[in-house]
């Protein structure tokens, strides 16, 4: 359901040319929202290909905006312990977050220590529901991943989380690992100002041109084609993943 007058393709030969640029509009969408709002609220994303981009950002980008005015979420989140390998949050603490000292106050980890991981997913929409006092949630930046199966967040193909009209924040079983999740529902990120998606690699290619070619059909098989936004959407993708050479 991409809606073609705000959403930009662009494609870069490498990872560290895709991180660059993506690491540039992040600043910019950060001193927009810092200007405007005094605050910069933005989701993370977890996975592989993000990792370069936090890498990126608190390499060289320590000084370009008041990172103490930056909230950090999550918008999905794999059901294992703070400290476990296969955290999202664990990584971007480790990669972004300590490095540029952002206090604790302002970084928001889906918890994952209830029995039940619904009861988590209720916290979770607390947190968000005491940032966003009173309105609806209305991130200025959502950073997503795009899976080889089409998922995005913790939303996977034909899994009843992707009908959720309500809940901001479901809990999720599904056929990866780990199986059970936490994750940001369509509706809180179809809302957000900005979303960019990072997307590489060449095992990315086929659900990558269905979403570009075929709309219709790709949002019957993959999530990832059903987030769009009033605001802006940027697809920012390598060559491998967009199976094409720039030139
Ligand atoms: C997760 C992610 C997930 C990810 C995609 C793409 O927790 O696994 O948040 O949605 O973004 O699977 O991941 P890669 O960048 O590793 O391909």
């Amino acid at each position: 359901m991409f809606n073609k007058t705000n959403r930009e393709v662009k494609v870069y030969s490498t990872l560290d040319e895709l991180c660059k640029a993506a690491a540039e509009e992040f600043i910019r969408c950060a001193q927009t929202a810092i200007a405007q709002e005094n605050r910069f609220a933005v989701v993370l994303a977890g996975g592989n290909t993000p990792q370069t981009l936090y890498k990126l950002l608190a390499r060289d980008y320590g000084t370009k905006i008041e990172w103490q005015r930056v909230h950090f979420f999550w918008g999905d989140e794999r059901y294992v312990p703070f400290d476990s390998p296969q955290s999202n949050y664990k990584m971007a603490k480790e990669l972004l977050l300590d490095v540029l000292k952002i206090p604790a106050s302002n970084m928001y980890p889906m918890p994952t220590y209830f029995p039940d991981p619904a009861d988590a997913a209720i916290k979770y929409e607390h947190t968000l529901k005491n940032f966003f006092v009173g309105k609806n949630p209305q991130f200025d930046l959502i950073l997503l991943g795009v899976g080889t199966d089409g998922h995005t967040a913790s939303l996977f193909p034909s899994n009843a989380a992707l009908e959720e009209k309500k809940a901001w924040v479901v809990s999720v079983r599904a056929e990866v690992n780990p199986p059970v999740r936490l994750s940001l529902t369509l509706p809180v990120i179809n809302s957000a100002q900005n979303i960019f998606f990072l997307v590489a690699g060449e095992e990315k290619k086929n659900v990558v041109e269905a979403i570009l070619e075929r709309p219709e059909e790709a949002q019957q098989q993959f999530p990832a084609a059903l987030v769009r936004t009033n605001g802006r959407l940027t697809m920012f993708i390598d060559e491998k993943a967009r199976g094409k050479s720039t030139t």
